[in-house]
C-alpha cells in the first residue's frame, strides 16, 4: 500500500507546531495536563504558577519527551502579577498564540463567613487575572489575525448551590467574559472558548472522599482525569475548532445533562 505523502487534514489541524501557549496554573493538576498535551501537539509551552519546584519539574517532563517548554513564576493576585507575566511570556518566543486561563482558586463556604480579603482572593485570581491577561495578550493576536483563548470554568458557574456562591459566581463571570471576548475578538480571527470540568482529583482538590460522592451521582459514575479536560482544551486551541467561537464544552461526566 502506498503511504500518503502528507498526513490527513484532520491530523494537521490538531497540531500546534510553531505556536506558543501560555498556560496559567500549569504547575499542578489540570493545568499541568494541559501543558503536557499542548507540548505533545507541538506547541512551545510556557508553564506558570507560583511554585518554582513544581514549575521546573513540569518543564523537565515536557523536555524529556522532546517538547519545548519554559517556566515563568508568577503570583497572579498581586498588583503587577498579570502585566509582568504577560511581558515575560512575550519575551520567550516573541509571541503568544494560545492563552489558557486555568489558574484558579476554589473556596467553598457560607456567605456569612466570607471576608472581604477572601472575596478578593477568589475574584483576583479567577476573574481579574484572566481579564488583564487577555487585555495584555489578545490585541497582538488580533493584529496577526489568529489566536485562541481557552478559559477553565466549573459546574458551579452554571447553577446555584449552597456553599459555592463565591466560587461559582467568579467562574460565571468568566463564562460571560468568554462570550463577550468571542464577540469582541472573533472578527479579528481570535477564538475564545471555555471548558467546564466536573470533579477531577488534583493536588488542589485533595484526596478526601467528598469528590467521590459527587462523582458517584454522575452519569459517568466516576471522577474525570486531568488528561480528559486537557483533550478538550487542546481541541479548542487548535485549528480543528476553527468554527467554534464562544462555546462552553462541559467535560463533566454528564453533570450538565442529568
Ligand atoms: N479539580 C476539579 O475538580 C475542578 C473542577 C472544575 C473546575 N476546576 C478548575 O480547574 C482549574 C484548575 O484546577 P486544579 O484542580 O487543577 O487546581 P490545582 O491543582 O490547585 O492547581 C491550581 C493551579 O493554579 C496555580 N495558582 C494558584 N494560585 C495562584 C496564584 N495566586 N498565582 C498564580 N498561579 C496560581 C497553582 O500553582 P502554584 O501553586 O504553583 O501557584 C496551580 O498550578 C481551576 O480554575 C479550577 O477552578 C477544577
Amino acid at each position: 500500500m502506498i503511504e500518503p505523502a502528507t498526513p490527513p487534514v484532520s491530523a494537521v489541524r490538531t497540531r500546534l507546531d510553531g505556536r506558543t501557549a501560555l498556560v496559567t496554573g500549569s504547575t499542578s493538576g489540570i493545568g499541568h495536563a494541559v501543558a503536557d498535551l499542548l507540548a505533545e501537539r507541538g506547541a512551545h509551552v510556557i508553564v506558570s504558577g507560583r511554585d518554582p519546584g513544581r514549575g521546573h519539574a513540569a518543564v523537565t517532563g515536557i523536555q524529556a519527551r522532546g517538547g519545548h517548554a519554559d517556566f515563568l513564576a508568577a503570583d497572579l493576585t498581586t498588583d503587577t502579577g498579570t502585566a509582568d507575566l504577560a511581558e515575560r511570556a512575550l519575551g520567550v518566543t516573541g509571541r503568544i498564540d494560545v492563552l489558557v486561563n486555568n489558574a484558579g482558586v476554589f473556596t467553598f463556604g457560607p456567605t456569612a463567613d466570607t471576608t472581604a480579603a477572601g472575596f478578593d482572593a477568589v475574584y483576583d485570581l479567577n476573574v481579574k487575572a484572566p481579564y488583564f491577561l487577555v487585555q495584555a495578550l489578545v490585541p497582538a493576536m488580533a493584529e496577526r489575525g489568529s489566536g485562541a483563548v481557552v478559559n477553565i470554568l466549573t459546574g458551579a458557574a452554571h447553577r446555584g448551590s449552597v456553599a459555592a456562591g463565591l466560587y461559582g459566581s467568579s467562574k460565571a463571570a468568566l463564562l460571560l467574559l468568554t462570550q463577550s471576548w468571542a464577540a469582541e475578538f472573533g472578527p479579528s480571527g481570535v477564538r475564545v472558548n471555555a471548558v467546564s470540568p466536573g470533579p477531577v482529583r488534583t493536588e488542589g482538590t485533595g484526596y478526601g472522599a467528598g469528590l467521590d460522592a459527587v462523582a458517584a451521582a454522575l452519569p459517568a459514575r466516576r471522577l474525570g482525569e486531568p488528561a480528559e479536560v486537557a483533550a478538550a482544551v487542546a481541541f479548542l486551541a487548535a485549528d480543528e475548532a476553527a468554527y467554534v467561537h464562544g462555546a462552553v464544552l462541559p467535560v463533566d461526566g454528564g453533570a450538565t445533562a442529568a
